[in-house]
C-alpha cells in the first residue's frame, strides 16, 4: 500500500549541467530507491537563484534536468518529479523556518563559506539562509530519508537542527529525516584536481563530465585525467587521489567491488586504465543520452509530467504547511 511506504525527497540545482558526480553520488541511488519508497524529487530552481543565472540558460537547465531525471530511469508516475517553484510551500515554509534558525548556526556552514569567496560581489541574504530553505523542502513532505552525496551532510544536520527545535516548542509537528549517502559514488573528485569535488561550477570543463557530454568528450577528458608518478593502479586515496577517483568512477559505473578493479588492472598502465575508465563512462551514460534526445521532442509530455506532479506534491505540502500555520496560531486560510 503506498499510504504504508517511507517517504524520500531529493533534489538538485539547475544551475548548470549536471555532472557524473551528480549522477553517481545522487541520481543513481535514487533510481533504485523508487519501488520501495515514495519519493520526491525536485529541481531546485529557488535554491539556484542564490547565485545569479541568466534566466534563458535557467530555462533550459531546468527542463534538461527533468529530462535526465527520467532518462537516467526515474518514472514519473511512480516518482514526484517536479519543480520547486512550482509549489509555494517551499518559499512559505522557508519563512517560517527562516524565524527558528540561528545566524550563529548558519555562519558555521562550509558551503556558505565557499561561495561567498567565490561570489563576493554576492553575497546576497538567500545564500545565507539556503540551508533553511532546503530544510524547507524536506519536512515539508514528512520525509524519512535524502538520498545525498557527501557535500550535503551538514546541510542535513541543520535540518534536524531546526526540525527539532520546532518539536520541543509546539509539539510533533514534523518527521526527523536520516541522510542516505552511498558508499560508492559520494565524492566524486575533479579530474585535473583530484583534490576538490567534481562541480558542474567549475570553469575548467576537463575537471567535469557533464552527462550530456559528447562520448569523444568524455574518452578525452579520461584521457587527460590527472594520475600520479607512479605506474601502479590501486586504491589509496591519501597517496593516489586521481587513480582512487577513477577507481571509484570505474567501480561505480560497472557495480564492480574495488577488489575487483584492481585486479582488472594490475598490470595496466594508466594509458589503457584512463581509456577503459572513459569506455565504461560511456556505455554508463550513453543510453541516458539517447533517452534525452527523445524526450526533448516531446515538449507536451514533459509539459503534462510537471502540471501532474506539482499538484501531487502541492496536496502533501499542504498538509504540512497547514498543521505549521496552526501550531504558530495563524488564522486558518477561509
Ligand atoms: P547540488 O545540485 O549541488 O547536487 C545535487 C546532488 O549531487 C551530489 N553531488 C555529488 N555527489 C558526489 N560527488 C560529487 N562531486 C557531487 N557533487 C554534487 C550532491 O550531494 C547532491 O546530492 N543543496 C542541494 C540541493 C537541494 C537538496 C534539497 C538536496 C536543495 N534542497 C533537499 C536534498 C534535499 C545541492 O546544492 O545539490
Amino acid at each position: 500500500m503506498a499510504e504504508e511506504k517511507q517517504t524520500i525527497f531529493s533534489g538538485m540545482q539547475p544551475s548548470g549541467f549536471i555532472t557524473l558526480g551528480n549522477y553517481l553520488g545522487a541520481l543513481r541511488n535514487w533510481t533504485q530507491l523508487q519501488e520501495e519508497y515514495q519519493c520526491l524529487y525536485c529541481i531546485v530552481d529557488l535554491h539556484a537563484i542564490t547565485v545569479r543565472q541568466d534566466p534563458a540558460s535557467l530555462r533550459r537547465q531546468s527542463r534538461e534536468l527533468l529530462m535526465q531525471y527520467i532518462a537516467a530511469g526515474l518514472d514519473p508516475e511512480k516518482n514526484i518529479v517536479y519543480v520547486q517553484s512550482h509549489v509555494p510551500a517551499h518559499a512559505e515554509l522557508g519563512w517560517v523556518l527562516n524565524c527558528f534558525t540561528y545566524m550563529g548556526e548558519l555562519s558555521r556552514m562550509t558551503q556558505f563559506k565557499e561561495k561567498s569567496q567565490k561570489h563576493a560581489d554576492n553575497i546576497n541574504a538567500g545564500l545565507f539562509t539556503y540551508p533553511v530553505l532546503m530544510a524547507a523542502d524536506i519536512l515539508l513532505y514528512q520525509t524519512d530519508l535524502v538520498p545525498v552525496g557527501e557535500d550535503q551532510r551538514q546541510h542535513l544536520e541543520i535540518t534536524r537542527d531546526i526540525a527539532l527545535r520546532f518539536n520541543r516548542l509546539y509539539g510533533d509537528v514534523f518527521k526527523i529525516p536520516e541522510g542516505y549517502i552511498g558508499k560508492v559514488g559520494a565524492r566524486v573528485m575533479a579530474l585535473q584536481q583530484p583534490d576538490k569535488k567534481m562541480s558542474k561550477s567549475d570553469e575548467n570543463k576537463n575537471n567535469t563530465i557533464a552527462l550530456l557530454d559528447d562520448p569523444a568528450v568524455i574518452r578525452n577528458k579520461f584521457k587527460k585525467a590527472m594520475t600520479d608518478s607512479e605506474n601502479e593502479v590501486r586504491y589509496d586515496p591519501e597517496h593516489k587521489p586521481g587513480v582512487s577517483n577513477l577507481l571509484s568512477i570505474y567501480c561505480a559505473v560497472t557495480d564492480q567491488t574495488m577488489a575487483e578493479a584492481e585486479r582488472e588492472f594490475a598490470n595496466v598502465g594508466y594509458g589503457n586504465f584512463k581509456a577503459a575508465v572513459g569506455d565504461a563512462v560511456v556505455e554508463k551514460l550513453l543510453p541516458i543520452q539517447k533517452k534525452v534526445a527523445e524526450l526533448d521532442k516531446n515538449k507536451d509530455y514533459l509539459e503534462a509530467v510537471l502540471k501532474t506532479n506539482a499538484e501531487r506534491a502541492n496536496a502533501i505540502a499542504q498538509k504540512t504547511l497547514r498543521k505549521v500555520h496552526k501550531k504558530l496560531g495563524f488564522l486558518p486560510r477561509g
